[in-house]
């Protein structure tokens, strides 16, 4: 197993309300979770303070979406400074939601890594391939495509989290298997040696997201490059914990 540390980020999309995230909050912060892995929960924008104010400390928070630059007249946009100003550490950014729901492209994807970083936030970075892209074989062509235009974006590795969510998984109940994730991820990290660094390579966290669930983490979690996950809808549930203590 590698040194890396195991990272499990939740992403509540636009779900929940104060109560429903309150609970959820509460059996979080009162759950025992492994202290060797780092929890970070993706909050609706306007949650994002309820959420940093709420959660334990040793839970990470993150903004699901942010513009790629501070300030100004952009109406129903929010900035990493904003985000910052919230008490909170990261983004999530380049969901495939954002990017196949809200038409966003690679180069707006890189400009938004670059401010989120250059302001101080962390970054999970997503990216995936869609079913007929994998059926077409062109799997390995997307994800470096679009890993390509994250690195061009990324000058301080030790921010970024990279997260592969093949599209076909995300939400349908079609996980990955655990060697299909290892896969990709054991190809992402040759990837990262080859066109960025040894070092980076060895030491960037990649995470499977992808329709995770409590029943089949430990297996996803035990691969050599999968070192985490994002969770869209098991992350709503108390089933987090189990999820956060793949490891345990
Ligand atoms: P899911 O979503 O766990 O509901 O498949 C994952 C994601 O979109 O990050």
């Amino acid at each position: 197993m590698s040194s890396r540390t195991f990272f499990v980020g939740g992403n509540w999309k636009m779900n929940g309300d104060r109560k429903s995230l309150g609970d959820l909050i509460t059996t979080l912060n009162t759950a025992s979770l492994n202290d060797e892995t780092e929890v970070v929960c993706g909050a609706p924008t306007v949650y994002l303070d309820f959420a940093r104010s709420n959660l334990d400390a040793r839970i990470g928070v993150a903004a699901q979406n942010c513009y790629k630059v501070a300030k100004g007249a952009f109406t129903g946009e929010i900035s990493p400074v904003m985000i910052k100003d919230c008490g909170v550490e990261w983004v999530i950014l380049g969901h495939s939601e954002r990017r196949h729901v809200f038409g966003e492209n690679d180069e707006l994807i890189g400009q938004k890594v670059a401010h989120a970083l250059e302001s101080g936030l962390g970054v999970i970075a997503c990216i995936g391939e869609k079913l007929e892209e994998r059926e077409a074989g062109t799997t390995e062509e997307v994800v470096y495509a679009q890993t390509q235009a994250i690195a061009d974006n990324v000058k301080d590795w030790s921010k970024v989290v990279l997260a592969y969510e093949p599209v076909w998984a995300i939400g349908t109940g079609k996980t990955a298997s655990p060697e299909q994730a290892q896969e990709v991820h054991e190809k992402l990290r040759e990837w990262m040696r080859a066109n960025v660094s040894e070092a980076v390579a060895d030491s960037v966290r990649i995470i499977y997201g992808g329709s995770v669930t409590g029943a089949n983490c430990k297996e996803l979690g035990s691969q050599n490059d999968v070192d985490g996950f994002l969770v869209g809808g098991a992350s709503l549930k108390p089933e987090f914990v189990d999820i956060i203590n793949a490891r345990a």
